[in-house]
């Protein structure tokens, strides 16, 4: 009875803005003012031709730019560098920045290392995927399994413009659509909501768990146009036994699968990714019909008109748009709220992280005193369930606050795996003379990448020959064909935790 009551206000409160929506829309074209028929080409990656036809969505997307600030986690969380030995995300890793920023974060940051040329560089293609519109242009043009093939400085020239309005709606219609299929196939694969039953609502929300989801890159194998064997690295959501830590973590292992073998501890280990929306939907906003959009692109007014405000970003700095328009509380009571959300969330994940970087290296210690694979195979299932269990639960950054139950569901069962995880390892050192072994002092970035053996320094170094040379270039070859838009980098700095 109570859900759907809240349902009905919530669907009051999202048709009424709605409705104004459509009479301002009106009111603008009889007035000739803005908003003539827009002429755009099927996606067309330069945001800003599309803002011709609609300046304010256009000017409010802009100021995604506004949130430009550079975090090191890894700074404030060492034991992350241990966590991540041998994979990407130990050499560098930020706290997310606005939209406007997602392609930039991506070229600039070390993960992606120093290709080349086409051909090299430690990433495939599919790391392009959540960073721009030329994705689904290009998807468009050559096919996905071509896409998805070879090495990530294969598109360089390619994908020039951030996130942008192709991202989500149809250039003909304006309507919200999901431009990117993989999202299709696994709505359809887990069965609670097929794609061709989705809502105007659910697509609210679909339209970002195109991107805030977990997924991993599926060996396709294929023949190309030429005849040639190809291997494809398809994006795939996993979500073919559910969408909760465990389905997951079951789907994985049920394939063997491990996006890396652990430097230290030689785990076979899984790296989450952004299960946002995974997340969300076992919250209470997501459990009673509230959407992404609801609190992320608020309906705002401005001059008498009513539009979906395209700054995408915290929605507590916008709280009377948002949360008020449901609930009925003080902006401070809010603040307060969230950030005893977030608190609770620290506590727990900081434990997790702590208890799971000495597992690693307390197996790394057993492994050196000649442990044997069968002593270890136990411990090493653990920390692979554990660190996957906390990274499921934090690492979409807003599951504190989206489903805050589930996100410290998880985490306390990540904390039981790692400890499990050292109990083991306790025994087997124990067997090789180590019962009082204790793991070196990882408590700073630098003591801790050290203990992994990462060269930062060369890593740096080379980035910064990639950043002063191939980088420039992918913007020119995108310049010459037509495809880039130099109002998507306006005043663009270089910001790094390393420069
Ligand atoms: C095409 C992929 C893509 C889509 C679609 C997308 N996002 Fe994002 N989003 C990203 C990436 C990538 C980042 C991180 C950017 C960075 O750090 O440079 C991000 C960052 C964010 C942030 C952090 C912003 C900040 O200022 O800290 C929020 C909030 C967010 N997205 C919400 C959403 C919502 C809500 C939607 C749907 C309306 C959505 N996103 C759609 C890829 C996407
Ligand atoms: C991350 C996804 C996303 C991106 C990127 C995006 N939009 Fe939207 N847009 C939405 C959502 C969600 C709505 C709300 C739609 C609804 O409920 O009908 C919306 C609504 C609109 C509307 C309908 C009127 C309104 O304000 O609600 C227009 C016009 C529009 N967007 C234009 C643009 C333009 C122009 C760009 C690029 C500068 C853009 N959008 C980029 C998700 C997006
Ligand atoms: C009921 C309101 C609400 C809804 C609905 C909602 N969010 Fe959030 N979201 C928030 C709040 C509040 C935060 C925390 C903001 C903060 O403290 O930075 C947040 C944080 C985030 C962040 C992390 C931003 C950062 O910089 O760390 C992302 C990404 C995000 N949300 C994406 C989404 C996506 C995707 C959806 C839909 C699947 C969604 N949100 C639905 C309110 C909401
Ligand atoms: C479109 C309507 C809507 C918006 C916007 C909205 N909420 Fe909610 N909120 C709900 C509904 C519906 C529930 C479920 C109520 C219940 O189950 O009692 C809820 C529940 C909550 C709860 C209790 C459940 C939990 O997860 O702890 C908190 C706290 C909350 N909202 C905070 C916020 C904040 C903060 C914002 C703004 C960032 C916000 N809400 C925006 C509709 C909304």
């Amino acid at each position: 009875m109570k859900k759907s009551w809240l349902m009905t206000i919530a669907s009051v409160l999202i048709t009424v803005p709605l409705l104004l929506l459509a009479v301002s829309v009106k009111e603008n074209t009889a007035g000739q003012t803005v908003n003539p028929a827009p002429d755009i080409k099927k996606l067309e990656p330069r945001s800003s031709e599309w803002g011709k036809f609609f300046p304010r969505q256009y000017e409010s997307y802009l100021k995604t730019g506004q949130s430009d600030e550079i975090k090191d986690v890894l700074k404030n969380e060492p034991a992350l560098v241990v966590m991540w030995a041998g994979y990407g995300f130990s050499k560098d890793y930020n706290a997310p920045r606005g939209h406007y920023y997602a392609l930039e974060d991506n070229i600039n940051t070390l993960r992606t290392g120093a290709p080349l040329n086409p051909q090299t560089g430690p990433m495939p293609t599919a790391c392009w995927t959540c960073k721009s519109p030329d994705v689904p242009r290009l998807i468009e043009e050559k096919g996905e399994l071509d896409f998805f093939t070879g090495k990530w400085a294969r598109h360089g020239g390619e994908i020039v413009n951030t996130i942008g309005c192709a991202d989500c709606h149809d250039s003909k219609t304006m309507e919200l659509t999901v431009t990117r299929d993989f999202l299709k196939r696994g709505l359809d694969a887990e069965g609670s909501l097929k794609f061709a039953d989705a809502s105007h609502q659910d697509m609210r929300s679909l339209v970002c768990a195109q991107c805030h989801a977990e997924y991993y890159f599926k060996k396709t194998e294929y023949t190309d146009d030429k005849g040639e064997k190809q291997t494809a690295g398809v994006v795939t959501f996993p979500w073919d036994n559910g969408m909760s830590a465990e389905d997951i973590e079951q789907y994985y292992d049920q394939r063997d699968f491990s996006d890396w073998t652990h430097k230290v501890s030689k785990t076979p280990m899984l790296k989450a990714q952004h299960p946002g929306y995974e997340m969300f939907v076992t919250g209470a906003h997501g459990k009673n019909g509230v959407s992404c959009a609801d609190c992320h692109m608020p309906y705002v007014k401005e001059d008498g008109a009513t539009y979906s405000s395209h700054q995408v970003g915290n929605p507590l700095e916008n709280i009377e748009n948002t949360c008020l328009n449901c609930h009925d509380k003080s902006e401070k009571e809010f603040r307060e709220t969230v950030a005893g959300k977030l608190e609770r969330k620290e506590e727990l994940s900081r434990i997790a992280m702590d208890v799971l970087a000495r597992a690693h290296l307390e197996a790394a210690k057993a492994w050196e005193l000649g442990a044997t694979e069968e002593e270890m195979k136990p411990a090493l299932q653990d920390i692979r369930h554990g660190q996957w269990r906390w990274d499921y639960a934090i690492a979409s950054h807003g599951s504190f606050f989206h489903a805050p139950e589930e996100t410290l569901r998880v985490l306390g069962s990540a904390i039981n795996k790692g400890q499990e995880a050292r109990l083991k390892l306790r025994t087997v050192l124990a067997k090789y003379k180590a019962a009082d072994y204790q793991a070196p002092d990882f408590s700073t970035k630098e003591k801790a990448q050290q203990i992994v053996g990462l060269p930062f320094e060369k890593l740096v170094e080379e980035k910064e020959q990639f950043l002063n040379g191939l980088k420039g270039q992918w913007f020119e070859d995108g310049k010459a064909k037509g495809i880039y838009d130099p109002k998507s980098r306006e005043g663009m700095k270089l910001k790094t935790s390393y420069n």
